[in-house]
């Protein structure tokens, strides 16, 4: 087998499982055999490969936990009636919002889909995410809901990034049941989430449990009835407004409590308790052009451990890049960068249940890495309007070369 060796490397920052700490290492190399990281050391013996890092940062590529890439249609319009004044409920309110997109994604040839899908991947990969959950939920039938987690499934086996697939059937009420939301609750529970696992083509089961989305009752129903079937549960939660959501999150111990705009001091106390992980997603309060972040403070100060994802959607967050929401988490988290590289790499590799494999630089490890063009990880944040990678390795091969 081939051997890989990155050398002259300036900085490694990673997580390090031993001294369950980020640490930062000086003067190392790193040998990749098969994929896999072999060896971390210094002065290693020569290799088939060499790759000179010019002396500059290293650390594993980005693992984006929360992320809704399967939809035809952008939505200008609605980013222009946020600007008037109109906020994100009001345009749902008006029959706005993810169904804005759901007649669409239904139309959609399976092809169609691919492609676009496809390319968001590509550009995921660009900014150095190596790993992304990709969420299904803007066909919101049984049909077009497969048809969302087939086009990653297929993408998936062909494409570099890994990508973890998430059923979302439980995103919005499709037009045809406003007025018969428990049906729907029904048909996600005796018809998709069977369908769905009877093909294997979802890891887990999220829901926008949310005042005028998924109450909580609805909520539990879905995720329970996921879990019977072998689907492991995420939430939206708090991301409006506090009425429970979290409280459900830490009751069913999910593996990820997301959003968490708007949690209180109780919801915070229970996640904590149940060690159950908060994925942040600055993006959207950014884009949403709102200005109350999720605490993160308050959280990280009640032990709950923080995770910060894209949350990239045709609505709500137009991002892709891991790069700028660690800026954003920078600067309205007050988050250190440190902090901001592991809640970006190994905390949501935790809650994706993928830890042992990726979301860190260590022997046996996965080689999922990005070479900076940038000697110190203090230049991430702060270098808002360029591209500072360099060459992204996934699984030990370069996918993004300068
Ligand atoms: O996480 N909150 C629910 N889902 C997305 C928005 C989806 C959309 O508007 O298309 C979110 O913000
Ligand atoms: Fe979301």
């Amino acid at each position: 087998m081939r051997t890989l060796k990155l050398g002259n490397i300036g900085s490694l920052v990673s997580f390090n499982s031993e001294l369950s700490k980020m640490i930062t290492k000086r003067d190392v190399e790193v040998v990749i055999e098969n994929g896999t990281i072999i060896e971390i050391g210094k002065k290693l013996g020569d290799t088939d490969y060499f790759i000179d890092c010019g002396n500059n940062l290293v650390t594993p590529g980005f693992v984006d936990s929360h992320t809704h890439p399967v939809f035809v249609n952008t939505r200008e319009k609605e980013f222009e009636m946020r600007i008037s004044g109109i906020s994100y409920q009001e345009i749902h309110e008006r029959g706005g919002g993810i169904l804005k997109c759901t007649k669409l994604l239904r139309e959609a040839s399976e092809d169609i889909l691919i492609s676009k899908v496809k390319s968001r991947m590509d550009t995921f990969l660009s900014f150095g995410t190596t790993t992304v959950e990709c969420k299904s939920g803007y066909g919101l039938d049984t049909g077009s809901e497969l048809k969302s987690l087939m086009v990653i499934d297929k993408i998936n086996k062909n494409h570099e990034i890994d990508m973890i697939p998430t059923f979302m059937g439980g995103h919005d009420f499709p037009s045809e049941f406003q007025n018969k939301k428990d049906d729907y609750v029904d048909l996600i529970c005796n018809n998709m989430i069977p369908e769905v696992t009877k093909q294997g083509i979802a890891k887990f089961n999220d829901v926008f449990c949310e005042p005028g989305y998924f109450n909580i009752e609805q909520s539990k129903k879905i995720l329970e009835t996921g879990e019977k079937y072998g689907l492991l549960s995420r939430m939206h939660c708090d991301e409006f407004s506090c009425f429970g959501a979290s409280k459900l999150a830490a009751e069913l111990k999910v593996n990820s409590a997301d959003h968490l705009m708007e949690i209180d001091k109780d919801g915070i106390d229970r996640l904590a308790k149940e060690n159950v992980i908060g994925t942040l997603l600055p993006g959207t309060t950014f884009f949403l052009g709102k200005k109350k972040y999720a605490p993160y403070e308050d959280l990280q100060k009640q032990g709950v451990e923080i995770a910060i994802a894209s949350d990239y959607n045709s609505g709500s967050c137009n991002i892709q890049s891991m790069p700028f929401i660690i800026t954003l988490s920078c600067i309205y988290f007050k988050m250190n960068i440190l902090d901001a590289i592991k809640a970006s790499t190994i905390t949501p590799s935790k809650s994706l249940m993928i830890d042992d494999k990726v979301g860190s630089i260590e022997k046996g490890k996965i080689a999922d890495i990005i070479v900076w063009s940038i000697p110190d990880v203090k230049s991430i944040p702060y270098s808002i309007n360029q591209s500072n990678i360099n060459l992204v390795l996934k699984k030990g091969k370069p996918v993004i070369t300068p």
